[in-house]
């Protein structure tokens, strides 16, 4: 008797398997979100048996690695591709994924036997124009436009190429599998293929991975236990200024960030990223207050905004972007026993500029722009914040608290506000005032004496509720 046919059905959200459909997914939540699926046919590829041997014969180095050309892109990977690493680069349509990828193809391909470019949503005319307008087009890039996984690792086997770009992965099949591209088993199964190729070939790949609406990659968790490396792009709509960040690095750093511009010659690093997130900040406003963040190695300066508000009706909203919530709420809690009490106000709070702050040292700038914003009265326009608070109100220490002061004077800020224990350590400089802050209530008072800039606006100082309510609460 031989087995029948079975067939598989997969999460098409998360990749979980079941032998049955189900209505709702008992990994993921998610409704209807099982397909049906071919059970895979595809064998692992052959390898040896494993032999243990002592960790300190084991090669320390993670490999050698290939540069990119393009110095952003190979920070935050860590300094270059890591020979036979798989990196996925990810993004929303349109965020400038392909054009990143065919300017690093570029770039990689002098020093190279050569660079493969799979077009697997475009024509290769389609990619040539990208070139021409992108000013590229070394003779060792080779284009190949190309779906199936198979064709794509044999091409590569007879090609030998230094590095290969794959765009994009949900582009890609393998024929073994009856499902539609860009579903989680083809996803899956043309990415592992890639892997085998990558690890077997000791040549790094690159793939280009769309991010959906909610900002998961599809089929995202299989495709990123896969991967050594994800990258992220990330960009508002309108603006031209995109974020390159990794999410994932086995071989690097997950703190590195790079700016990039998209220009009509493609991306631009940005050289001054504190004075590209700074340059939008409109002077002599309520609310609004600088930090410096630590974005890897580098210290970066940007804005945050605050909008403290009357409340319309029924609970008053707490809104937070590019910063995290719960940071917010135990803020406003620290402040409302500092005497500041903002529970019947609406808050808002936002990143200018795209940017996600995850460090607790952008707090005491959080706390200066809400204080800003609820008295109506700008902060000096020279200062800048840094330090985190406790629960207790206290300013704690942050590291690299020199590094974040010189990128304030080097642009031209004459005044920090930092962390008591952090200025007992710091040289002091010519060009800076340091403000040591030890308690969140120093700097409620320390404002309320500082001659602040006035907002000059009725309106807005009407509105926001400056005057005897403003501080005091
Ligand atoms: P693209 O790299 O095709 O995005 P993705 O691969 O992530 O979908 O870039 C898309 C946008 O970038 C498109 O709207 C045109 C714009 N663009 C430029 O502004 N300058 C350029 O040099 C290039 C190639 C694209
Ligand atoms: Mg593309």
């Amino acid at each position: 008797m031989s087995p029948k046919p079975t067939s598989l059905f997969a999460c098409q959200a998360c990749g979980a398997t079941s032998s049955k459909w189900l209505g709702r997914c008992p990994e993921c939540g998610e409704w209807n979100s099982y397909v049906e699926e071919a059970r895979h046919t595809v064998a692992p590829a052959a390898a040896g048996p494993s032999r243990a041997r002592p960790l300190v014969d084991v090669a320390a180095a993670p490999g050698r690695r290939v540069e990119t050309g393009l110095p952003g892109f190979d920070r935050v990977l860590g300094g270059g591709l890591v020979a036979g690493s798989v990196v996925l680069v990810g993004g929303e349509p349109g965020i400038g994924k392909s054009t990143l990828l065919l300017q690093a193809a570029h770039a990689i391909a002098p020093g190279s036997r050569s660079v493969l470019y799979v077009a697997a949503e475009e024509s290769a005319d389609q990619v040539r124009l990208r070139a021409d307008r992108l000013a590229v087009g070394h003779e060792r890039l080779l284009v190949l436009s190309e779906t199936d996984v198979e064709r794509i690792v044999a091409e590569a086997v007879a090609e030998a190429p230094g590095a290969i770009v794959v765009d994009s992965i949900q582009a890609v099949r393998h024929s073994a599998l009856s499902s539609a591209p860009g579903t989680v088993s083809q996803v899956r199964e043309s990415a592992a293929a890639l892997v085998r190729y990558a690890k077997d070939h000791a040549v790094p790949v690159l793939l280009v991975g769309h991010v959906t609406k909610d900002g998961s990659l599809a089929g995202p968790k299989s495709l990123e236990h896969l991967v050594d490396a994800v990258i992220a792009i990330d960009g508002d709509r309108g603006s031209a200024r995109r974020i390159l960040r990794a999410t994932k690095n086995r071989f690097g750093p997950v703190d590195e960030i790079a700016i990039y511009e998209m220009t009509a010659g493609g991306l631009a690093e940005v050289p001054n990223a504190s004075a590209a997130f700074l340059s939008e900040r409109r002077s002599g406003l309520p609310g609004s207050a600088v930090t410096a963040t630590r974005e890897g190695t580098r210290s970066l300066l940007s804005e945050v905004q605050a909008l403290v508000g009357p409340s319309i009706a029924g609970s008053p909203r707490r809104v937070a972007i590019g910063v995290d919530a719960g940071r917010l709420s135990l803020l406003l809690a620290v402040l409302e026993r500092a005497g500041v009490s903002l529970s019947s106000r609406e808050v808002f709070v936002s990143c200018a500029g795209g940017l996600e702050i995850s460090e607790p040292a952008a707090d005491l700038a959080i706390v200066a722009a809400l204080l800003s914003s609820a008295r109506g009265r700008a902060l000096p326009e020279s200062a800048v914040f840094f330090g985190e608070i406790g629960l207790l109100g206290e300013v704690r220490r942050v590291p690299a608290a020199d590094s974040r002061l010189r990128e304030a004077a080097a642009l031209g800020f004459g005044r920090v506000y930092l962390p008591s224990e952090n200025a007992r350590d710091i040289a002091v400089s010519a060009s800076v005032s340091i403000r040591p802050v030890e308690r969140v209530t120093d700097l409620v008072a320390e404002l309320e004496r500082a001659p602040s800039v006035e907002t000059g606006s009725a309106l807005t100082a009407s509105r926001s509720g400056a005057g005897p309510t403003g501080f005091a609460g």
